[in-house]
Protein backbone atom coordinates (compact mmCIF):
# COMPACT_ATOMS: atom_id res chain seq x y z
CA UNK A 1 0.00 0.00 0.00
CA UNK A 2 1.24 3.54 -0.89
CA UNK A 3 1.97 6.16 1.94
CA UNK A 4 0.89 9.31 1.61
CA UNK A 5 3.10 12.26 1.94
CA UNK A 6 3.59 13.93 5.43
CA UNK A 7 1.86 17.36 4.81
CA UNK A 8 2.80 18.94 8.14
CA UNK A 9 4.25 17.34 11.27
CA UNK A 10 1.95 18.69 12.81
CA UNK A 11 -2.02 19.17 13.60
CA UNK A 12 -3.93 22.11 12.85
CA UNK A 13 -6.93 22.73 15.42
CA UNK A 14 -9.95 24.59 12.94
CA UNK A 15 -13.37 26.29 14.16
CA UNK A 16 -15.22 25.31 11.60
CA UNK A 17 -18.68 26.27 10.14
CA UNK A 18 -21.62 23.88 9.31
CA UNK A 19 -21.41 22.37 6.43
CA UNK A 20 -19.04 19.75 4.27
CA UNK A 21 -15.18 19.76 4.38
CA UNK A 22 -13.40 16.85 2.15
CA UNK A 23 -10.19 15.82 4.47
CA UNK A 24 -6.85 15.27 2.32
CA UNK A 25 -5.81 12.10 2.78
CA UNK A 26 -3.08 11.87 0.40
CA UNK A 27 -0.58 14.64 1.67
CA UNK A 28 -0.29 16.84 -1.70
CA UNK A 29 -2.71 19.07 -1.35
CA UNK A 30 -1.48 22.65 -1.46
CA UNK A 31 -4.48 23.79 0.31
CA UNK A 32 -4.13 21.57 3.44
CA UNK A 33 -5.75 20.53 5.53
CA UNK A 34 -8.10 20.15 2.66
CA UNK A 35 -7.80 18.45 -0.55
CA UNK A 36 -7.92 20.27 -3.73
CA UNK A 37 -7.68 17.67 -6.44
CA UNK A 38 -4.14 16.26 -6.29
CA UNK A 39 -5.02 12.88 -5.49
CA UNK A 40 -6.21 12.08 -8.37
CA UNK A 41 -4.04 9.16 -10.00
CA UNK A 42 -3.39 8.10 -6.87
CA UNK A 43 -5.11 4.98 -4.23
CA UNK A 44 -6.06 7.48 -2.54
CA UNK A 45 -9.75 9.47 -1.86
CA UNK A 46 -10.83 12.81 0.10
CA UNK A 47 -12.50 12.25 3.59
CA UNK A 48 -15.73 13.97 4.06
CA UNK A 49 -16.52 15.67 6.89
CA UNK A 50 -20.48 17.20 7.39
CA UNK A 51 -20.98 19.48 10.15
CA UNK A 52 -24.59 20.16 11.08
CA UNK A 53 -22.75 23.04 14.17
CA UNK A 54 -19.81 24.78 14.59
CA UNK A 55 -17.32 22.66 15.64
CA UNK A 56 -13.59 23.09 16.71
CA UNK A 57 -11.46 20.22 15.31
CA UNK A 58 -8.56 18.86 15.46
CA UNK A 59 -7.31 17.66 12.34
CA UNK A 60 -4.19 15.72 11.13
CA UNK A 61 -1.60 16.91 9.09
CA UNK A 62 1.24 14.23 8.90
CA UNK A 63 -1.39 11.71 7.11
CA UNK A 64 -0.25 8.85 9.50
CA UNK A 65 -3.50 9.18 11.60
CA UNK A 66 -4.87 6.07 12.76
CA UNK A 67 -8.48 7.96 13.25
CA UNK A 68 -8.76 10.06 10.13
CA UNK A 69 -9.39 12.77 9.64
CA UNK A 70 -8.51 13.31 13.44
CA UNK A 71 -4.83 13.79 14.84
CA UNK A 72 -4.30 10.42 16.86
CA UNK A 73 -0.71 11.83 17.98
CA UNK A 74 0.98 9.70 15.12
CA UNK A 75 2.93 13.28 14.04
CA UNK A 76 4.92 12.67 17.33
CA UNK A 77 5.75 9.15 16.58
CA UNK A 78 7.35 10.59 12.85
CA UNK A 79 9.68 13.25 14.67
CA UNK A 80 10.78 10.38 17.37
CA UNK A 81 11.44 8.24 13.69
CA UNK A 82 13.04 10.81 11.70
CA UNK A 83 10.37 10.85 9.24
CA UNK A 84 9.26 14.04 7.47
CA UNK A 85 9.21 17.24 8.28
CA UNK A 86 10.31 18.39 11.56
CA UNK A 87 8.74 21.91 11.70
CA UNK A 88 7.05 22.19 15.30
FE1 LIG B 1 -5.04 14.78 -0.99
FE2 LIG B 1 -7.27 15.09 -2.40
S1 LIG B 1 -5.47 16.26 -2.51
S2 LIG B 1 -6.86 13.59 -0.89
Amino acid sequence: MKKPIIAKNKPVVLELEPGTYHWCSCGKSKDQPFCDGSHKGSPFKPVTIRLANKKKLVLCQCKQTNNPPFCDGSHQRNIIMGQGETEM
